[in-house]
């Protein structure tokens, strides 16, 4: 399996609730590596760029308005499958359909405070990723245990 890279965002909800530490910790004890990080208030032009599939959704104006409201937490993980295994890790869409052991199983409700979102694919990872993050705020480093890795 391929050393992939995905985007994942704590919505202002996770940061607002204080579950940064918490969702940070599932990604780390998965066993992924962290290469980027910040916190900002995403502007207008960010958040629709990045919902730019959903331009036409009624509830684009309302998850842009949401998005832009308060702090985000961004961030880069590295590992082998990660774009898939972040979505499993993430759960379902609606919260309520989310199995239970999944981010918005365990953390969510509503639909529209879903706590994170991740990259949905190889070619939106690689978008969204240019799209939050310089090159020079993403940091490769060799993960002391790389000797455990082997290939699947
Ligand atoms: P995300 O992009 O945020 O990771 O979420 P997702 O892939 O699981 O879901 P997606 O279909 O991409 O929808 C993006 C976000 O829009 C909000 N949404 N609201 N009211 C609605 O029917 C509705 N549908 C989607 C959700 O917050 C969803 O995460
Ligand atoms: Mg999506």
């Amino acid at each position: 399996m391929a050393v992939e890279r995905t985007f994942i965002a704590i919505k202002p909800d996770g940061v607002q609730r204080g579950l940064v530490g918490e969702i940070l910790g599932r990604f780390e004890r998965k066993g992924f590596k962290l290469i980027g990080l910040k916190q900002l208030t995403p502007s207008r032009a960010l958040a629709e760029q990045h919902y730019g599939v959903h331009r036409e959704r009624p509830f684009f104006n309302g998850l842009v308005d949401f998005i832009t409201s308060g702090p985000v937490v961004a961030m880069v993980w590295e590992g082998d499958g990660v774009i898939a295994s972040a979505r499993q890790l993430i759960g379902a869409t609606k919260p309520l359909e989310a199995e239970p052991g999944t981010i918005r199983g365990d953390l969510a409700v509503n639909i529209g405070r879903n706590v994170i979102h991740g990259s949905d694919g190889a070619e939106t990872a690689q978008f969204e990723i240019g799209l939050w993050f310089q090159a020079a705020e993403l940091n490769d480093w060799l993960p002391s245990d790389q000797v455990w890795r082997v290939e699947a």
